[in-house]
């Protein structure tokens, strides 16, 4: 800030430029458009929707819903959704043998989505543990999650979803060297314009709450006794943020065209350290947990849900992002006027 040339009070009052609407339209510095959002989305097996009771207002989709679901994105100039799937615990298993199945209900959704709209972007999760009996998202030995196994599951799956027509893949696992394996095995396939947004500063949270209810993932550490109670070994301590560029750094140099920080809005010092370090396009994933918060406080009348909303995907703009993955995504699209 150059103070000399800043004028003092009374001369500078900043209130001038707050004293109608017009001044602070024309004064504004961000702006929030239904193009800044990723819907993110639970996609279940069965039929119709189905309510997430922490979640709200957020039902999982079956997959003829998720087709309707991408011609509302469309309507409402919503770019892209991201979907994560409700598998049936009887198709889990300890390796998440059922990722990379061709005929599952990921590969099902993209492709009814991609008929539905094909203009609007899909994005998946690159991750087993909506597939594990344990809900970790690696393959475990002695109680220990592994990285080089899990990688060629991950590569699987990564696999089998750009074959469906899914458009960007996006590892959520934090194993080290995913992001090089996923981008190697897709030229390999000459897959050449699939998108990867890597989870790249992925943190070990109590925000995914919601999240592991809406996937019905298993309550970590409870399938055996030496199975870890937390993700801790793999994604990453939230008491850290040079280790966010360095994993960032890592996978653009891998081959990620976005990279995201998670949880949002408890991270926006990453997400600002991020955009400026870099410069590639930086998202933010307002996650489930996030999402309940806002959802629970303004059913009780203790906020204005609407404003919290608002405000909340705002700060991820001023921040630096170029978009934000968010359940909230059709809502706030109408709420500007889309
Ligand atoms: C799985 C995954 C998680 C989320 C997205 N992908 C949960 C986790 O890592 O435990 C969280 C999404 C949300 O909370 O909205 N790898």
């Amino acid at each position: 800030m150059q103070s000399a040339s800043l004028a003092a009070y009374p001369a500078l009052r900043l209130r001038r430029l707050r004293q109608a609407d017009w001044t602070r339209r024309l004064v504004r510095e961000h702006e929030l458009t239904p193009a800044d959002f990723i819907w993110s989305m639970v996609i279940h097996e069965g039929e119709g929707r189905v309510p997430v009771a922490a979640m709200p207002g957020v039902d999982r989709l079956s997959v003829a819903e998720a087709a309707k679901a991408a011609v509302e994105a469309r309507k409402l100039g919503i770019p892209a959704i991201a979907i994560f799937p409700q598998i049936d615990g009887s198709r889990k298993d300890a390796v998440g043998g059922m990722a990379a199945d061709p005929n599952g209900v990921i590969a099902r959704a993209v492709k009814a989505m991609k008929d539905a709209a094909p203009e609007v972007g899909i994005m998946c999760d690159v991750a087993l543990d909506p597939f594990t009996d344990h809900g970790h998202d690696g393959v475990i030995e002695n109680g220990k999650i592994l990285n080089e196994a899990t990688i060629e599951r991950l590569v699987e799956q990564g696999l089998m979803q750009a074959q469906a027509g899914c458009d960007i893949l996006a590892p959520s696992d934090m194993m080290d060297g995913r992001v090089g394996a996923l981008r190697g095995a897709l030229e390999s396939a000459g897959l050449t314009d699939t998108l990867i947004m890597s989870y790249a500063a992925k943190y070990a949270s109590a925000f995914y709450g919601p999240y592991r209810e809406a996937i019905g993932s298993a309550k970590l550490g409870s399938a055996a006794p030496d199975h870890p109670s937390n993700k801790a070994t793999y994604q990453m301590d939230p008491a850290n943020t040079d280790e966010a560029i360095r994993e960032v750094a890592l996978d653009l140099a891998e081959g990620a065209d976005m990279v995201m920080v998670k949880p949002g809005l408890p991270y926006l010092d990453i997400i600002r350290r991020v955009a400026d370090t870099f410069k590639a396009p930086t998202f933010a994933f307002q996650v489930s947990g996030e999402y309940a918060m806002i959802a629970a406080a303004g059913a009780n009348g203790w906020i204005d849900r609407d404003r919290a909303v608002m405000e909340s995907l705002m700060a991820f703009k001023r921040a630096g992002c170029a978009g934000v993955i968010t359940y909230f995504a059709p809502e706030a699209a109408r709420m500007l006027g889309a």
